[in-house]
């Protein structure tokens, strides 16, 4: 794992989003996966800010709460078409994303493992970590071996997921790609900000092995995972 720290939030973004957009420039139709949440936030502003060029990528969504679609503020498809998607002009065939309402919740899980079969592995991720360690829905615990799935969520998530939200929700489940599917992906980003996150950057750079009760951890054996960390959360 390659570890950049940066000065704040506002570099950490910048550096990012110039890592991806190099990463991905020799590539014809990359693959991407981009975390919704709020550590993305200033990355996804770049792109927009710089008219990023994504005409040739797809993308594939990370994940989803169970009940929520793009219609719900909050959701994280809602936040990538807010941030991401609608600014940029993404056209919708170019998305492929969880619908967190749809009646068959394994279909949906299906359909994202066969397109992975068919057309991965992912180009690249960028991931958040949650403050119990997971990345996307994939929850302390999660196996390595895992693909997409519908998940009962840590109570931490269902805690800490309340600050998308303006009203209370409950949020009970989620769907997601697996520990497996990101582990494939041929270059992981992870982007961690802030105070609160010190303590799980903590956790994940102390013993610098893999813990099945810290998910981010799993990325200690991916050859090619970069973290980018703000000061902030770095100075423990
Ligand atoms: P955050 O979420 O970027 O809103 O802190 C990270 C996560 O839970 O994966």
């Amino acid at each position: 794992m390659q570890i950049n720290v940066s000065k704040n939030y506002e570099e950490l973004c910048k550096e990012v989003a110039n890592f991806i957009v190099d990463e991905i420039k020799e590539l014809s139709s990359p693959l991407l996966c981009l975390a919704g949440g709020d550590t993305p936030l200033g990355v996804y502003k770049n792109f927009v800010e710089s008219r990023a060029d994504f005409k040739n990528a797809m993308f594939i969504g990370l994940d989803e709460w169970v009940g929520l679609d793009g219609a719900d503020s909050g959701s994280c498809r809602f936040t990538l078409d807010q941030s991401l998607y609608l600014p940029l002009a993404i056209e919708e065939s170019k998305i492929q994303f969880f619908d967190g309402k749809a009646t068959d919740l394994s279909r949906q899980c299906n359909e994202t493992n066969q397109l992975l079969e068919t057309n991965g592995p992912i180009d690249l991720v960028l991931l958040g970590i949650g403050m119990n360690g997971h990345v996307g829905f994939n929850e302390p615990g999660s196996s390595l071996d895992s693909i997409c799935r519908v998940v009962s969520l840590d109570e931490t998530t269902q805690t800490v997921g309340q600050k998308y939200f303006e009203t209370q929700q409950e949020l009970k489940q989620g769907i997601t790609l697996g520990l497996k599917q990101v582990l494939d992906t041929r270059t992981v980003i992870l982007i961690v900000s802030g105070e609160k996150k010190r303590s799980i950057v903590k956790k994940l750079l102390e013993d610098e092995k893999i813990d099945p009760s810290i998910p981010v951890s799993s990325l200690w054996q991916h050859p090619n995972c970069h973290l980018f960390v703000d000061e902030v959360a770095y100075s423990e």
